[in-house]
């Protein structure tokens, strides 16, 4: 399995372009959008649909009035400003996504860097949404469907590439014996390996960790996002568009 790492939106926006039948896609964007579609698998939505633009997500709200909208723009839930109208139901906080919201809901969410990440990976053989939430679960999955290459995506912050992604990345292949690791894959790890003994602070002093430290109504998000293991739940993408629970779920 020769294992790659892509850092940054630079590095994933060709990717719709290229022939990726043998590839397994992972992609992290741990400060928020797969750690918050984990969890609202976790606590029993049934779906969540990831798109790039908040008009895509309105138009499935008006072609499904009862799916929930959620994203964000700047880290704030987006609101009916910049709809024209609509108030998302949710932002990206994973801590919304409880059992009593999601519930059985689907939900359409569009976010800055994650949802475009995930969308430029739907041709793959198989996409995974990880987090430090799902890790092992993710790992145990990507092992067992033994691709040729692996292509593990950081959704990056904006332009850049991101801290956290990349400590998530490392993490991931940590735990992938087998790999034949590309330098990036390696550089990856290794800075994982330099940082897993506190999580939370490593998470704490990325970009969007200072911004979600900044706003104390989100600054909960990052003990949250740092929990390692915490749902032994797989996330995957389907053709349709669709994340739902994967093999290895519970
Ligand atoms: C993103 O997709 O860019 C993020 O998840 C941003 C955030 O939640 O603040």
């Amino acid at each position: 399995m020769k294992t790659e790492v892509i850092f940054s939106p630079a590095g994933f926006a060709p990717l719709p372009g290229q022939d990726l039948s043998a590839t397994v896609c992972v992609v992290f964007d741990v400060l928020r959008a797969t750690s918050t579609i984990t969890t609202a698998l976790a606590n029993g939505a049934n779906a969540i649909i990831p798109v790039a633009t908040i008009p895509e997500a309105v138009d499935l709200r008006t072609r499904q009035p009862q799916i929930l909208l959620a994203g964000e723009r700047m880290g704030i839930r987006i609101s009916a400003e910049l709809t024209g109208g609509v108030e998302f139901d949710l932002g990206n906080s994973p801590r919304e996504f409880t059992p009593e919201t999601v519930g059985g809901r689907t939900i359409a969410i569009t976010t800055t860097n994650g949802t475009v990440a995930l969308r430029a990976c739907a041709k793959a053989r198989t996409t995974f949404a990880a987090s430090f939430l799902n890790l092992e679960a993710t790992a145990a999955a990507v092992l067992e469907l033994a691709p040729e290459r692996l292509l593990i995506v950081c959704s990056g912050t904006l332009e850049d590439a991101a801290y956290e992604d990349t400590l998530g990345a490392g993490a991931l292949v940590h735990l992938l014996p087998d790999a034949m690791l590309a330098d990036s894959a390696l550089i990856a790890r290794n800075l994982y390996r330099l940082e897993q003994s506190d999580i939370t602070s490593a998470l704490g002093s990325s970009r969007n960790g200072r911004r979600l430290r900044a706003n104390p109504t989100l600054v909960g998000d990052l003990a949250w996002c740092a929990q390692v293991n915490l749902f032994p739940v797989t996330s995957i993408l389907g053709i349709d568009g669709r994340i739902t629970k994967g093999p290895g779920s519970v």
